[in-house]
């Protein structure tokens, strides 16, 4: 595995590759989560390559950038097992001037929910996204199926921009009590996490609902909020179609269900797709 840090000597690396490439973008703090992201990239493609940028952009004032997990050594670890071709560590710096070009992200489906909360969030991602995508010249991305949103935009901003790389969605690892993995599982305690589990309960109670020929979102939504009465905060619970707008009424097959709430220090989400 080569480790790089700079666009030029991400650049020399990749010409030493021929074949497929598979790109997986990270914050790092790798978990099983991104585990299973570079397990899957690692066999649809020839070479790979990782990324881990803790990004500046897509966090707000206030929110946790210092604090942030950072775990290089565990991380380089994780990638040289896990057969990674290079890993780019970019600083800063590498990766932004001072007076920059911005793109940003849609007017409706870039401000509502996570884009409602976290108002700017979404421009910083793409911004990252969009230059990390260039950089790798990766045929293949992977990202989490767990930022929905996220997925959606970045879907969207490929699609808009004719950008030659295909985001292929990954499953949400959960761990063994069904809580989506998150590197910010770590700020949970015992009893914290126990309480975080109501939101995977809760899209546990909407599926069975759904199953059980219950189809009314605002039905559906209101036993949620039972469940979840176990968190500090439910910021939202939203039912929308794959494109991220709302319904009245569950379409099996186009429905994602989604959930935010705080629990101690974290802000959690999950979604479960129906
Ligand atoms: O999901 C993440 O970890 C980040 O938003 C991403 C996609 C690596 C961009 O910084």
């Amino acid at each position: 595995m080569v480790i790089v840090r700079t666009i030029d000597a991400l650049q020399e690396a990749k010409n030493a590759l021929s074949g497929s490439v598979g790109f997986v973008p990270t914050m790092g703090a790798l978990h099983k989560g991104h585990l299973s992201l570079i397990q899957q990239a690692r066999k649809e493609n020839e070479h790979l390559i990782v990324s881990i940028f803790v990004n500046p952009t897509q966090f707000l004032e206030g929110e946790d950038l210092d604090a942030y997990p950072r775990k290089e050594a565990a991380d380089t670890r994780i990638c040289e097992l896990s057969g990674v071709d290079i890993l780019f560590m970019p600083t800063v710096d590498a990766m932004y001037e001072k007076d920059e070009l911005h793109i940003g992200a849609p007017a409706i489906r870039g401000y509502i929910l996570e884009g409602e909360k976290r108002p700017g969030h979404f421009d910083g991602m793409l911004q990252v996204v969009m230059k990390l995508l260039n950089l790798s010249g990766a045929n293949n991305a992977y990202f989490g199926k767990k930022d929905a949103q996220q997925l959606a935009l970045i879907t969207q901003m490929v699609k808009n921009y004719f950008m030659d790389v295909k985001i292929i969605p990954c499953s949400i690892v959960r761990d063994e009590k069904g809580l989506a993995l998150s590197s910010r599982n770590i700020y949970l305690n015992g009893e914290e996490k126990e309480r975080a589990l109501s939101l995977s309960r809760s899209l546990k109670r909407a599926t069975k609902m759904v199953m059980a020929g219950e189809l009314n979102v605002e039905v559906i939504k209101k036993e949620m909020l039972i469940v979840l009465e176990e968190t500090d905060e439910v910021e939202y619970v939203a039912i929308v179609d794959r494109e991220f707008n709302a319904l009245d009424v569950v379409e099996i097959g186009n429905t994602m269900i989604l959930v935010a709430a705080w629990v101690g220090k974290p802000r959690l989400i999950d979604n479960m797709w129906i």
